[in-house]
């Protein structure tokens, strides 16, 4: 039986979904949709864990206390994993994200994956990646993508769990990500699928869509083929948002700055810069490109006014535990 740490800290990457889930199947928050995530060093959550010595449990995000929502969320979290008794007792949880969260840049996928890490150190036991992706999948869809990092899957199915596609120096490609606003979105992931899977006209036909987008994608990173890649990242991304859209209410998420980003993707392969975008639920655009092409795309990205601040990322690992005591 291993020994449950006193204190543990992790940290985690973001991932930005390639082909997107949004939507929920039957079961403990499983996907509607499968999906492929990239895993990127600049996008990093680290999470400490400390056992009390009595309840209630503590949470503190980016050095506040979190507020009643989240709070809400996350001691639901931690009662799912004492109801399947993997952990006893009550927690002090400290989180911080290193880049903005709630707005469209995955923080739910490295924080939920920084977590789910952090209570493994604390079970009994001896929990295998392919377990604390599952256990991640139940607090955020996309943290279980988190749990492998580089190229991750995450198919749909009854109890889905996550697996990794190419290792992080496997993959040739990296991206830039563009930041027009950072306000936190006024709807979660959450709340907005299940709006759009009951009002969508367009919700069935995504459905379809994502399963093609899914095998389509995975032959081409098998082959490393960019464009094809690219081409199923833009137009899965264009579906997704076409259905936030037609959800009644809609869910606008992009900004004057977000069209104009997507025309220069357009504009620079015109130019025989090949770069590809993607938005999730929120205004930024990340870009996918060649490794070698990531500077310059970075400085036309750039000279495009509304772009608040852009950085370049690379593929890296999934979540792990930096130090327990
Ligand atoms: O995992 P959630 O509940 O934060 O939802 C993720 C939704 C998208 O970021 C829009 C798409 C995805 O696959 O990451």
């Amino acid at each position: 039986m291993p020994k449950t740490a006193q204190k543990a800290t992790t940290r985690a990457h973001a991932n930005i979904a390639l082909v997107k889930y949004w939507g929920k199947g039957k079961g403990r928050n499983v996907p509607a949709t499968p999906s492929i995530g990239l895993c990127l060093d600049a996008l990093k959550t680290e999470t400490t864990a400390e056992r009390l010595t009595k309840g209630p449990d503590r949470f503190s995000l980016n050095g506040k206390s979190a507020t009643n929502s989240t709070k809400k969320k996350l001691k639901n979290y931690l009662d799912l994993w004492r109801r399947l008794k993997l952990i006893k007792g009550h927690f002090h949880i400290r989180s911080k994200n290193h880049f903005p969260q709630g707005a469209g840049l995955a923080s739910s996928a490295s924080g939920m994956a920084a977590l789910a890490t952090a209570l493994s150190a604390f079970s009994e036991k001896n929990l295998s990646k392919t377990e604390i992706s599952r256990l991640a999948r139940m607090g955020s869809g996309s943290a279980a993508r988190s749990i492998h990092g580089g190229m991750t899957a995450l198919p749909t199915g009854k109890d889905p769990v996550a697996h990794q596609l190419l290792k992080p120096e496997e993959i040739p490609w990296g991206m830039v990500i563009a930041i027009v606003n950072t306000k936190e979105k006024k709807t979660s992931s959450r709340d907005g699928m299940n709006l759009s899977k009951e009002t969508s006209p367009f919700y069935q036909g995504w459905l379809r869509q994502g399963k093609k987008d899914f095998s389509e994608a995975r032959a081409a990173i098998v082959k490393r083929d960019l464009t094809r890649l690219g081409q199923i990242m833009e137009q899965n991304t264009l579906a997704m948002h076409g259905v936030m859209l037609s959800t009644r209410p809609p869910l606008i998420y992009w900004q004057k700055t977000t069209f104009t980003l997507w025309r220069l993707a357009e504009e620079l392969r015109a130019k025989s810069l090949e770069c590809y975008a993607t938005t999730d639920a929120g205004p930024n655009v990340i870009f996918l490109t060649h490794r070698k092409d990531l500077k310059k795309l970075q400085k036309e990205i750039e000279k495009v006014p509304g772009v608040q601040k852009s950085f370049i990322s690379l593929p890296t690992l999934g979540a792990k535990i930096i130090n327990k005591t």
